[in-house]
């Protein structure tokens, strides 16, 4: 049995919300794990990360990062981005402009760490170097925990407030694409 369309720009844009409060809390959602662009002025930048939590009054998406990521840099002088997101179970593709910001301190950082440093997660924060830094070989395999270098974490929490959503709906009956902007929804040719 396959899902009813949904007939309205109004109908979409309350199940795209929908959908992104799903997503942060679903690991198998489709947009769970999406695509963060960001530029350094010049030159643009993409990568995987993971979405984690989502503030539907302010619309905000929250990503974890190490706070001397490249993005982190980058995001801090340069706030546009975009992520970009595919759902094969909706067959529904995103694009949310986002305004990014990077928080490393503060009860939303400290809050959040309080529990993720009692998790395995917590080496994703905890490593001596920078993420890229050049190394004299292949990284080695993840060394047992060491206390003493556990002491100075590089955890950070980046904003990324929705500006507009492009979504794309495949459909075998036809594909359809919306744009919702704070001033209004408008269906666009796919
Ligand atoms: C499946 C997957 C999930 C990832 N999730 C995150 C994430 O949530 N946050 C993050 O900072 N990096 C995440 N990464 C690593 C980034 O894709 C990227 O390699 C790293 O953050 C360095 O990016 P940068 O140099 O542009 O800052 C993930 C990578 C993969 C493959």
């Amino acid at each position: 049995m396959t899902t009813p369309r949904l007939e309205t720009l109004e109908a979409i844009e309350a199940a795209v919300w929908h959908e992104l409060d799903r997503a942060v809390h679903h690991k198998a959602h489709g947009w769970r794990l999406c695509v963060l662009a960001t530029n350094d002025g010049d030159a643009v930048d993409a990568r995987h990360v993971v979405l984690r939590e989502w503030d539907e009054p302010t619309r905000t998406l929250l990503i974890f990062t190490d706070s001397r990521s490249r993005k982190a840099q980058q995001i801090a002088a340069h706030p546009s981005g975009m992520l970009v997101m595919w759902s094969p179970e909706l067959t529904w593709q995103l694009r949310v402009r986002v305004r990014l910001g990077v928080e490393i301190s503060g009860l939303a950082v400290s809050s959040r760490w309080a529990r993720l440093k009692l998790t395995p997660a917590r080496f994703d924060y905890l490593s001596p170097l920078p993420p890229g830094s050049p190394l004299e070989g292949p990284a080695p395999d993840q060394a047992p925990p060491d206390p003493s270098r556990e002491s100075r974490e590089h955890f950070a929490v980046l904003t990324a407030e929705v500006v507009s959503v492009d979504w794309l709906e495949l459909h075998p009956l036809g594909h359809r694409r919306a744009l919702f902007e704070p001033t209004g929804r408008c269906w666009l040719a796919p």
